[in-house]
């Protein structure tokens, strides 16, 4: 079987661990989150970062930092992972699902137009497989209306807009290690932060409301409650694991790209035939090869293709169910305006294998039974 995703592992990453072991310091914002947060901000050139538990929890400190109060609005896709709602909804917010563009599966910026009221207080894009959203537009938006951006890029580490990496655009960023991720420590995440102003509330909410950082830099003298918080510090033993991966970057992201590439070439007939769709990407941004995707007819010609690829020992996936038409979905939030692609192309999107160790070979078959299945 080849499966759909297998974590990354560089080889070093267990010596790393045992030097945080040594160290004699396990919990968070010690030596490695440090070297971690330098990788980090040489990556993306956010203004600063801070690890977290996971991206689901640096989504919940962005909803803190913005202060979301009951009632408040927020716009995003209703295409994307039930954490970039729920950070959200768990503070009140109310959730304004609007629809995405067909070639990149990304929340279109028109619709969010539409979507905007006086109670509107963030627009939470979603870079979908790692290609951009049309930030500039975006940002103007947000400008215009007052309104705060924050970038889901839980898929985008490694990815560019118009030259910018992703991550440092919007005022806020996330980020996730989840082990499904390009960069991996099986569950982690991160928060940037790129509006200064944000910073000393993002540290305390990230130490459980406390001015504890400012404390461990030399700052205060002892550390106190000081605003609502939570435990949102990735540990030690994962920063050293994570360290290995971000150092490497590069070596990962080539050998996705690879694949990534001979998908797209191998399966370029097909599209020619009008039988797939592949991704599409806008010509002035570059993606990650976070996952590759092709989308057939409908639903039920996907189902089937994914059952002949099962059959034939390869593991494929759909990916989101529209939010809006989940059940907390449709408690939390509203779907605004039409919904001319968010739920038929969801239904025909299939991601194929990619992974970091991931072999020609491997590729090749997948091509070659994509192609059996359309003969
Ligand atoms: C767009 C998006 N946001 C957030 C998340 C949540 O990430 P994590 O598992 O690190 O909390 C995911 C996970 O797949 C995702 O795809």
């Amino acid at each position: 079987m080849i499966p759909f995703n297998k974590p990354a592992i560089i080889g070093e990453e267990l010596k790393m661990m045992e030097q945080a072991i040594n160290q004699d310091q396990l919990s968070g914002n010690n030596k490695f989150t440090k070297n971690c947060v330098q990788l980090l901000k040489n990556l993306t050139n956010c203004k600063e970062a801070l690890l977290t538990p996971s991206c689901t929890a640096a989504l919940e400190m962005c909803a803190l930092l913005i202060d979301v109060k009951d009632g408040d609005e927020i716009i995003m896709p209703s295409y994307t992972f039930v954490s970039t709602a729920n950070a959200f909804a768990l503070r009140g917010a109310h959730i304004r699902y609007v629809d995405i563009e067909a070639a990149t599966m990304n929340i279109s910026v028109s619709e969010i137009e539409r979507a905007i009221t006086n109670k509107t207080k963030a627009i939470v894009v979603v870079h979908y497989a790692g290609v951009a959203c049309d930030m500039d537009e975006i940002m103007a938006l947000a400008a215009t209306h007052d309104l705060w951006v924050i970038e889901d890029a839980a898929q985008a580490l490694q990815s560019s807009y118009k030259v910018r990496p992703l991550g440092s655009i919007g005022h806020l960023a996330t980020l996730s290690f989840h082990d499904t991720k390009n960069y991996q420590c099986g569950e982690g995440g991160a928060l940037l932060v790129n509006d200064p102003s944000l910073l000393e509330r993002a540290h305390i909410i990230q130490e459980k409301g406390t001015n504890r950082t400012a404390f461990r830099e030399g700052k205060i003298d002892k550390y106190t409650w000081r605003d609502l918080g939570s435990s949102y510090l990735l540990n030690e033993l994962s920063a050293a694991f994570l360290s290995v991966q971000l150092k490497h970057a590069d070596k990962i992201y080539s050998n996705r790209m690879k694949a990534w590439e001979l998908y797209d070439k191998g399966l370029t007939e097909l599209e020619k035939k009008g039988r797939i769709e592949k991704p599409s990407i806008p010509d002035a941004n570059t993606h990650n090869a976070h996952l590759f995707f092709i989308k057939t007819r409908d639903k039920r010609e996907r189902e089937k293709l994914m059952d002949h690829l099962q059959e034939n020992g390869v593991q494929a996936a759909s990916h989101y169910v529209p939010l809006h038409n989940s059940v907390a979905g449709k408690k939390f939030g509203i779907f605004i305006g039409r919904d001319n692609y968010t739920t038929t192309e969801s239904e025909r999107l299939i991601r194929l294998p990619l992974f970091y160790q991931i072999r020609e070979k491997d590729v090749t078959y997948v091509i070659h039974q994509i192609y059996s299945f359309f003969k």
